[in-house]
């Protein structure tokens, strides 16, 4: 077992935002971030301590993702979606955020720890491919269109 002083430096050194939450009714106040997430959102851990991780959203609430970690929270079960967060200077990025919930039986409540990476490269090439696969498909279409217009033609 490592101790919570090597813990603390493997978690300072993670590449990926890491956040603790406590269960507090509805809300999920933030009690821990790392500098990572610190990095990612442009947010200090004292600017952002005891927010709900909501604020990341900016009023862009509409996400299907959303749906699912509602759900998951309710359930207590671990999930991973895609979000569209926004930045503490405004600019948007994709959120690929991991959660998980944890007991602790030492002092019985409920904590949930949420991992975030910046998945923003990766949605923006599959943004592309879908759009050149629906370029294409709308060519393939003109020119079967072209080849039936020149086959009669034709006749
Ligand atoms: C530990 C933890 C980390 C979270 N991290 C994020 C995040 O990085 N971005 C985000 O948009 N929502 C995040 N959420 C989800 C929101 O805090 C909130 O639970 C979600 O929007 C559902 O609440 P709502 O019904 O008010 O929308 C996180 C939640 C928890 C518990």
């Amino acid at each position: 077992m490592i101790n919570a002083k090597l813990m603390q430096l493997v978690i300072n050194a993670s590449n990926d935002g890491i956040v603790i939450a406590e269960r507090e009714g509805k809300d999920m106040p933030l009690i821990y971030v790392n500098p990572a997430f610190e990095r990612m959102t442009g947010y200090t851990l004292d600017e952002i301590l005891y927010q709900d991780c909501r604020f990341m959203q900016s009023g862009d609430r509409d996400q299907p993702g959303l749906m699912a970690i509602r759900e998951a929270l309710e359930s207590g079960e671990p999930c991973r979606e895609i979000l569209r967060n926004y930045r503490k200077d405004g600019t948007h990025f994709w959120n690929e955020l991991s959660l998980s919930t944890v007991y602790n039986p030492a002092d019985k409540q409920t904590y949930v720890v949420g991992v975030q990476k910046d998945v923003t490269a990766q949605v923006k090439a599959q943004q592309r491919v879908a759009q050149l696969e629906a370029q294409l498909a709308d060519l393939r279409a003109e020119l079967e269109a072209l080849k039936a217009t020149s086959g009669s033609n034709k006749n």
